[in-house]
């Protein structure tokens, strides 16, 4: 399953992520926003970020788009469990989930086309998780978590 979501500012490429996932005989479920009213993008992080933590399968991942798709990548990395990387590229595509084992990507509707958009989303589609030494760099992130906001310290 693919969560998408997005605010105002990433609703059109959103709109045509759908249509580039449906031809491609992807399910997603869209968690909104619907329209060009202005919004705010941390609503639609949450709740996509949500979603997917509930989803015990492991392949399904989340989309999220803004105008830079900063604002997004920045709400959804507050949701634990969540690693969320902007794309820019097919390189970042790539070693978002090579490396990062990123679970959510975020676009920006304002910078990137939908052309690059659907490029970028079947690089990351393609790739695969290397593990091996990027799993213990994966669980620092996961420590990260549960360190009292007083000692942000990662202890080796
Ligand atoms: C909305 O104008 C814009 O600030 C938002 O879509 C996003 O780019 C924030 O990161």
């Amino acid at each position: 399953m693919v969560y998408l979501g997005s605010d105002h500012a990433g609703f059109e490429l959103k709109e045509s992520i759908k249509e580039h996932l449906k031809e491609k005989g992807m399910r997603y479920a869209d968690m909104g926003t619907d329209s060009l009213k202005s919004v705010d993008y941390p609503d639609y992080a949450v709740k996509v970020a949500t979603e997917l933590k509930n989803d015990a399968d492991k392949n399904s991942f989340g989309i999220l788009v803004c105008g830079t798709g900063i604002g997004m990548e920045i709400s959804a990395n507050k949701v634990n469990g969540i690693r969320a990387a902007l794309i820019h590229d097919e390189y970042t595509a790539e070693f978002a989930k090579a490396h990062n084992n990123a679970n959510i990507i975020t676009l920006g509707g304002r910078t990137t086309t939908s052309t690059e958009a659907f490029r970028y989303i079947d690089k990351f589609m393609s790739s695969k998780y290397e593990s091996g030494r990027h799993e213990n760099r994966i669980s620092k992130i996961s420590s990260i978590e549960k360190l009292e906001s007083v000692d942000k310290t990662v202890k080796n």
